[in-house]
């Protein structure tokens, strides 16, 4: 099977999220298993986003996150709830946006190419599954739209399992 995908023109940021949604239903229809499908979907988000420089997943273990399928500079393991960004928005259960990692106060320094970060929640009916983390080296990368555009990207995810 061939799963080259065509670049994505992200200059009109809600059409580049259609574009990418659809190739993400595409790319996951059929299989339900959370390691294959969390690997795909980070390849396919770190190919795909502009200006990234870290797209992974961590999933929920007792009380901590661990790392799961990711692409980037290898990241640090295991996160406590309620620790970082990643940590704040499962603990909060809501998607935590930051503009410059540098003056989030609990930020967990992974790479150092990060300035700015988006972690999205995931979650199935009342069960915290984990976060989608993507992170950028341009201050600000993400905005309202890459908000509703992650969260539909996670809840693709999400819905597959
Ligand atoms: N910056 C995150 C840690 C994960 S890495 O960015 C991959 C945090 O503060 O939770």
């Amino acid at each position: 099977m061939d799963h080259d995908t065509p670049a994505i023109d992200f200059s009109n940021k809600s059409r580049g999220y259609d574009e990418l949604a659809s190739q993400l239903q595409g790319l996951l229809d059929g299989e339900h298993h959370r390691i294959a499908n969390a690997a795909n979907a980070a390849a396919l988000l770190y190919g795909a986003l502009p200006d990234v420089n870290w797209v992974g997943f961590y999933f929920m273990e007792f009380t901590e996150l661990v790392v799961g399928p990711f692409q980037g500079n290898p990241a640090c393991v295991r996160i406590p709830l309620g620790r970082g960004v990643c940590g704040q928005a499962a603990a909060r259960q809501v998607t935590i946006l930051v503009r410059d990692v540098h003056a989030f106060s609990d930020h967990i320094t992974c790479d150092v190419a990060s300035n700015s970060e988006i972690v999205v929640p995931l979650i199935r009916g009342n069960e915290l599954l984990g976060v989608l983390d993507v992170d950028s080296p341009k201050l600000a990368r993400f905005d309202g739209e890459d908000q509703a555009g992650l969260e539909r990207l996670a809840r693709i995810y999400v819905n597959s399992l």
